[in-house]
């Protein structure tokens, strides 16, 4: 004991001191009662996070495996270089979510996102109050559904000509290349008028590689799909400031007072105190609906025309109801409005499509809070996702659920807060009307011109950033008599 003394009292002399200042730390920062409370999950490995198994398991695999180890409401996980980002589940995590919006939560996008992406100065213009109060309106006013039903025309005469000059020539087309061919033309005529196939390729062709690159793992070295995002992303905004510098001196010539697309909208909109969006915000925001719409659908139409190449019965049921719509109507007449609320069996195709193979993911917020959800402590400032794969593909949900079936769409359809490909409340896809009509046209032209047979039977569709063909959706094209 005499011998044991001395040494026990040095220890205490060293441990008293170190537990006190832990036992300090550890009130000052609350550090025990948030672990305790945090969600159930592992930030997986330092720096990698759980981004290698999200890549390999596929997302709806990570979720699901997730949802079972852990918690069928919210687990926790690092992903994009974020550490302790909770993932909501179930139909009442993405009820929390879309009904929590400005109470609890706020948008979020990974910074490596926006590097890519964005003028940093503009992003941060969104600080003033006047220009962000002017952003919404203007938001407000380019997304009001009927908005876009004077697009159909347009989009309609596009997807012929695409087809003539795309398809017709060829006994063999590669879809998601063929889509994303039709979906960025035709965003970059609605949004901005540019129809010069050089300065649309110009654009494409760096965008691709932002698109493919802004949500991988943000490590920016030489050769990794980050980099090519940062460097091409260079290339795009300068792209995009030219033709917003170009057609605001067109305006200042006043060669033009009323909009004629959402690019001259936004140079025409001021503020209360007459201020004009600058060309880099105008630019941020034109770059933003191209992000958000490239991908999602182009995207969205491979997998319906997935879909109809794979499933006969189902392909037939379609044509039935597209050829009643083309019969209908004169052979160069343009579809309508009318024509497009005739679609309902197609929509349901597509819907279903969408179930299986979502176009987008899900997304991030960040929260301006504390609150408990489901027991566990959501500090203010960490970041939550939801996500379609908690959903989608359950049984509790959707019967079934790897059968392809229309029908679910019958009715009043699923439950809510189970089927959210464009998400839901407040935040929900703006541009869902327009996805809407952009697939329900090309469909129309493709069914109506064209069987598919698919040249890879058993091709699979890889889900990341959106569901894709992993070889492009080669189809051998058996043109249909007019
Ligand atoms: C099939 C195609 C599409 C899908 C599946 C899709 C899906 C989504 C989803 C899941 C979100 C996130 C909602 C949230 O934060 O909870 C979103 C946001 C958004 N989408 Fe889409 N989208 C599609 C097409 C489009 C198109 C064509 C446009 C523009 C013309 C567009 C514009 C936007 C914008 C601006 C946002 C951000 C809204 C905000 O933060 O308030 N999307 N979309």
């Amino acid at each position: 004991m005499e011998a044991f003394s001395p040494y026990f009292l040095s220890l205490l002399v060293l441990l008293l001191p170190l537990s006190i200042y832990l036992l300090l730390f550890i009130r000052k920062t609350g550090i025990t009662e948030s672990r305790k409370t945090l969600p159930p999950g592992s930030n997986g490995w330092p720096m990698l996070g759980e981004n290698m198994a999200f890549a390999f398991s596929g997302p709806h695999k990570f979720v699901e495996d997730r949802m079972r180890k852990y918690s069928p409401h919210v687990f926790r996980t690092s992903l994009l270089g974020e550490k302790n980002i909770s993932i909501f589940c179930g139909a009442q995590g993405n009820k929390f979510i879309y009904t929590n919006e400005q109470k609890l939560l706020t948008s979020w996008w990974p910074q490596s996102m926006k590097k890519a992406l964005l003028f940093s100065e503009s992003v941060q213009s969104n600080t003033n109050i006047g220009i962000s109060a002017l952003k919404r309106s203007l938001h407000r006013e380019i997304f009001k559904p009927e908005a876009f039903k004077r697009y159909i025309p347009a989009m309609d005469a596009l997807a012929r000509d695409h087809l003539d000059h795309h398809w017709i020539p060829n006994s063999t087309v590669e879809i998601f290349h063929m889509s994303k061919k039709y979906t960025f033309e035709l965003a970059c005529r609605l949004f901005m008028s540019v129809v010069d196939p050089v300065q649309i390729n110009k654009l494409s062709d760096p965008f691709t590689f932002v698109t493919d690159g802004m949500l991988s793992m943000p490590v920016n070295l030489p050769g990794t799909a980050y980099n090519h995002a940062i460097e091409k992303g260079e290339t795009v905004k300068r792209e995009v400031v030219n033709i917003v510098t170009k057609r605001r001196n067109e305006l200042m010539m006043n060669k033009e007072t009323e909009g004629r697309d959402l690019l001259s909208t936004m140079l025409l909109a001021t503020d209360e105190d007459g201020r004009f969006l600058s060309e880099t915000e105008v630019s941020n925001i034109i770059i933003g609906y191209l992000a958000a719409s490239f991908l999602t659908t182009s995207s969205a139409v491979s997998v319906v025309m997935n879909y109809l190449a794979e499933l006969p019965h189902v392909y037939e049921k379609v044509l039935k109801e597209q050829t009643e719509i083309a019969k209908s109507k004169k052979p160069d007449e343009l579809l309508t409005w009318e024509d497009i609320e005739k679609m309902k069996y197609s929509w349901n195709v597509a819907c279903e499509s969408f179930r299986l193979m979502p176009p987008a993911q899900g997304a991030f917020r960040e929260t301006t809070k504390e609150f408990t959800y489901a027991g566990f402590t959501i500090p203010k400032g960490s970041k939550i996702l939801w996500t379609v794969h908690s959903t989608h593909k359950n049984p509790e949900y959707f019967p079934e659920p790897e059968k392809f079936d229309p029908t679910r769409f019958e009715g009043s359809g699923p439950a809510p807060y189970t089927y959210v490909p464009f998400g839901g409340g407040p935040r929900m896809c703006p541009g869902v009307e327009y996805a809407r009509l952009e697939v329900l046209v090309f469909v129309h032209n493709v069914v109506t011109r064209f069987k598919l047979e698919k040249a890879i039977p058993n091709e699979k569709v890889v889900i990341h950033a959106s569901a894709i063909p992993a070889h492009g959706l080669p189809v051998h094209l058996h043109p249909r008599d007019k």
